[in-house]
């Protein structure tokens, strides 16, 4: 880790920021509530199902810890609604077009621009680590990413600095937790069902097969809906998704 220079306060937030670290979301493992840590570059950012996520300078490396409080369940659909919390910033920048993917990838068109990663380290609070490309260029880094993932500055020009994108991703985030924390998940649902490009045709991998059919959005319990080409519909859990794949 190379050493934290500098300590802002945002609202509630308090921003611990880095040159470079192993990952924010195991520097924020640490931390109370309300506190989050940017680096400028990361030498072991983590993806979801242990991918390593390439993080260059210029890119977006964030992660925030937030309280999750009582019943568990109450809680369980954070992940979706952190990418919708991210992916209104990504629209309110004027990227209409953008839209996720299944749990919460942010897309443009077919190619990722930003990723999250959800992580429990301790009973009550949550590690919400955010991966947005800005004007860093991971498949120079990695060659297989070329034609797969985009960037802000491919879409808008200009591109807000790094500072103002932290802060307008800090308030969404915070906004979307109150939300959550005083009218359950169930406030969120219509509007993280806009946000998918629905009906799609998709494959879920799960642990002994795999189900294709159309993926209709997310219901209460923040299972996935997908109906059979027989027409019938059948909600899954996310945790029995191994790999959910657009066809
Ligand atoms: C994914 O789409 O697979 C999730 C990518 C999450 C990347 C972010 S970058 C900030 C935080 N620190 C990490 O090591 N990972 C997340």
């Amino acid at each position: 880790m190379k050493g934290c220079f500098r300590i802002n306060t945002i609202g509630e937030w308090c921003v611990h920021r880095y040159d470079r670290v192993g990952s924010t979301n195991d520097i924020a493992r640490s931390l109370p509530p309300w506190h989050a840590v940017r680096a400028d570059s990361q030498t072991s950012g983590r993806g979801r199902q242990g991918r390593l996520w390439v993080s260059d300078y210029g890119g977006l490396w964030l992660s925030m810890v937030v309280p999750v409080e009582g019943a568990r369940h109450h809680w369980k659909a954070l992940p979706l609604a952190a990418g919708w919390a991210i992916l209104d910033v990504i629209k309110c920048l004027g990227i209409r077009e953008a839209r996720l993917r299944w749990p919460n990838d942010i897309m443009v068109n077919d190619r990722k621009l930003a990723g999250i990663l959800v992580e429990q380290f301790h009973d009550n609070l949550v590690v919400v680590g955010v991966g947005i490309n800005v004007f860093n260029r991971p498949d120079m880094i990695n060659h297989s990413l070329t034609q797969k993932i985009t960037r802000l500055s491919d879409h808008i020009n200009p591109v807000p600095c790094l500072d103002e994108l932290t802060v307008m991703i800090l308030k969404n985030l915070e906004n979307v937790h109150r939300q959550m924390k005083t009218d359950g998940f169930s406030a969120l649902l219509n509007v993280i069902n806009t946000a998918w490009s629905i009906p799609r045709r998709v494959a879920l991998e799960l642990d002994r097969e795999t189900q294709e059919g159309l993926f209709l959005g997310i219901d209460n319990q923040g299972d996935l809906l997908i109906e059979n080409d027989a027409g019938y519909q059948y909600a899954y859990s996310p945790h029995r998704v191994k790999l959910f794949r657009e066809v």
